[in-house]
């Protein structure tokens, strides 16, 4: 009989979590170089993994701007400039950004109203910026700093496993 695994759950802790999330990844991921296929399996696996979400997905940088990626959630805006929003802050900064209220954060752009919370991270290749990861969540205060750690590792090892050259 196959021997049933649960999948991750936050009661382990979030180091933990994060930690059989990377490996769920790496797993989901394998030898896959596809971009968009990369990017819409890795949002697919926080989505439907981490509590309390309502939005996961990315934004690639083209031609100076963040433009809408693979994503889980309802549909979101297509272009942000570097600088704006959580997510174009993220980008500019080329470092993440955790939002504990997003009506505390000028200038936050309200693609879901159900958003409370936000979590950005930058994908980053040999410190250029290729993007960013996206959280939004409707709890107010749902990320910290084991949650920004989590993400990044997730991220990073997305952005060594894709494809890139035609992407920019
Ligand atoms: N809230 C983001 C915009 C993207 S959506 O959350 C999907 C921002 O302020 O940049």
């Amino acid at each position: 009989m196959t021997q049933y695994t649960p999948p991750p759950s936050v009661a382990d802790g979030k180091p933990e979590l994060y930690r059989q999330l990377a490996q769920s990844l790496e797993g989901l991921l394998g030898d896959e170089r596809d971009l968009i296929a990369n990017a819409a399996n890795t949002a697919a696996l926080l989505f439907t993994t981490l509590p309390a979400l309502n939005w996961a997905g990315f934004y690639f940088l083209r031609g100076g701007e963040l433009v809408l990626g693979p994503f889980q959630g309802k549909p979101a805006c297509v272009r942000i400039a570097l600088g704006k929003g959580v997510c174009g802050t993220a980008a500019a900064r080329a470092a993440p950004v955790i939002v504990r209220d997003v009506h505390d954060f000028p200038g936050h752009i309200a693609c879901d109203a159900a958003s409370e919370s936000e979590l950005v991270v930058p994908l980053l290749r040999d410190g250029r910026v290729l993007g960013v990861l996206d959280l939004d969540s409707p709890v107010r205060g749902r990320f910290d700093d084991d949650d920004r750690q989590g993400i990044e590792r997730l991220a990073a090892h997305f952005v060594a496993a894709s494809a890139w050259c035609d992407a920019e």
